[in-house]
């Protein structure tokens, strides 16, 4: 979709659509929409979308009424979400060229930024193995503002939201189609057209490390383990920090010996979306150039019964040297991500951030609409929080209290991999806690917001790219000071 900034008025925009908010209890007298209000057909309220054809004065063939709900309420996100659905109506409609109108009260660089995000996120589909696909892209999307800087945050809006896009396509991706290895392909092409350093360690190496966690946990596939290293390092020397970003990427998760049901078990291609995420957020920090260096991390594998698979009660020993009595095959992510957390800290990260389709207990916590946060580290927590405000995407924090660690014993390792019934979301996070050890570490569990089971006006169903953003701007908006 191709960005731009309209500057000559609306009325002469030379697209197919404009799209015009409109808000409750504030009736808009222009391009005949004063008679819908009258009416009551047309009431500003939040989403609610009015299409109308050849509009007199309007040099676009079309204009969208697009209820924005209250003025003093809407924001960022209310923009987001506006601009979203919006095109989404208009994609339905096979409508190419769209201008959207920046009211002059809400046409701030974050404002545009938002609805660049929108519109590019809305854009996507998840259906690219339709054979007759009839939904064709949205060609051209146009702020129409004359605020300074639309320019520059519309750019930045276009990274972010196409990084979140690339991130949803990966994520999108069935279990057949994207292996381990394909991941590792996807992260090294998107590494070569960005310009970034990109490893992928394999078996062998992996071996050679020690990484007796993240081993167990592949042994029973096919398809061979990677782990993933794409780094971003700034040009000049900045911030002392060295962000190490963790993503679990599991493939496919059948559970292992401890094997799932099978209702529903097609979902689990979606357990890579913390990894995919990871490599998504790498795209947009080679484009956004952050002050701070940033690694990111993914550990691939594929989670599978085959006849080499490690059992239940198995004892692995993870790269730092911690033995761990596997209780349930089923809990694997952790696994993986042991030893790619002690890995990242070995390349001289002194922050880790991790996002993870951890637990099914998070999603019993928190639903589908909060990310759950654990971290070690008051700093960043704080960081992490602002950075998820700031960008539109909803955290939790959750707790972490050392008493929790009671719950991973295990009668013959030092821990076990599982936790008992209660407070899985957060045992899964303490076992993570091991092994960051004293490093400032946040953890994201995004199982229950990764995906998205119904559409919203605004989004697909499917992967929803969750939390790139956040990370994105974690990154960006890095300053040592503060730490
Ligand atoms: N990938 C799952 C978690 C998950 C569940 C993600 C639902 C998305 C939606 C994870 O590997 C898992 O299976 N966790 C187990 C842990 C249990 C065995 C302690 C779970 O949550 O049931
Ligand atoms: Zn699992
Ligand atoms: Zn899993």
């Amino acid at each position: 979709m191709q960005i731009s900034i309209e500057k000559r008025p609306l009325e002469q925009a030379p697209a197919d659509a404009v799209i015009v908010p409109v808000f409750e209890g504030r009736k808009e007298d222009r391009f005949g929409a004063g008679d819908l209000f009258d009416s009551g057909e047309v009431s500003g309220k939040a989403l609610e979308l009015t299409l109308l054809h050849h509009v007199p004065g309007l040099a676009a063939s079309r204009i969208l009424l697009a209820g924005a709900g209250k003025a003093e309420k809407f924001d960022p996100a209310g923009m987001r979400g506006l601009a979203g659905a919006a095109v989404r109506r208009l994609k339905s409609a096979s409508v190419k060229k769209i201008a959207m109108w920046l009211p002059p009260e809400h046409a701030a660089a974050e404002f545009a930024a938002a609805a660049v995000e929108g519109a590019i996120l809305g854009d996507f589909d998840p259906d690219r193995y339709k054979t007759a696909d009839d939904k064709k892209p949205v060609a051209s999307f146009a702020i129409s503002g004359s605020a300074a800087g639309l320019e520059v945050a519309a750019e930045r809006g276009r990274i972010v939201a196409e990084a979140q896009n690339f991130t949803r396509a990966l994520v999108n991706e069935p279990a057949n189609r994207l292996t381990p290895r394909g991941v590792a392909q996807a992260a090294r092409a998107m590494a070569a057209e960005y310009g970034l350093p990109c490893e992928v360690l394999e078996r062998a190496q992996l071996e050679q490390l020690g990484m007796g966690a993240l081993l167990g946990v592949a042994q029973g596939s096919a398809e061979p383990p990677v782990l993933i290293v794409i780094r971003y390092a700034p040009a000049e020397v900045g911030p002392k920090a060295h962000l190490g970003l963790v993503g679990k990427g599991v493939t496919f998760d059948s559970g292992g010996i401890s094997i799932k049901p099978s209702e529903g078990m097609e979902k689990m291609k979606y357990d890579m979306a913390g990894g995919a995420a990871m490599i998504g957020a790498m795209r947009a920090l080679a484009q956004l150039k952050p002050a701070i260096p940033v690694t990111a991390f993914i550990p691939c594998v594929e989670n599978m019964p085959g006849g080499r698979a490690q059992r239940p009660g198995d004892i692995v020993t993870a790269m730092s040297g911690k033995t761990v009595e596997v209780i349930n095959t089923d809990a694997e992510g952790r696994l993986i991500l042991a030893d790619a957390l002690v890995y990242a800290r070995r390349q001289g990260c002194t922050h880790l951030v991790d996002a993870a389709t951890l637990t099914g207990a998070i999603v019993v916590a928190l639903g589908h609409l909060n990310v759950g946060l654990f971290a070690s580290d008051e700093g960043l927590q704080g960081r992490v929080l602002g950075a998820a405000k700031s960008a539109g995407e909803r955290l939790w924090p959750m707790p972490l209290d050392d008493d929790y660690k009671d719950y991973l014993k295990s009668a013959f390792a030092d821990l076990a991999n599982v936790g008992g019934r209660w407070g899985g979301a957060v045992t899964a996070a303490m076992f993570l806690k091991e092994f960051a050890e004293g490093t400032p570490w946040a953890h994201l569990d995004i199982a229950g917001t990764a995906w998205l089971d119904e559409a919203k006006p605004f989004l697909a169903k499917g992967p929803t790219g969750v939390p790139v953003r956040t990370l994105v701007r974690l990154a960006t908006d890095w300053k040592d000071s503060t730490a």
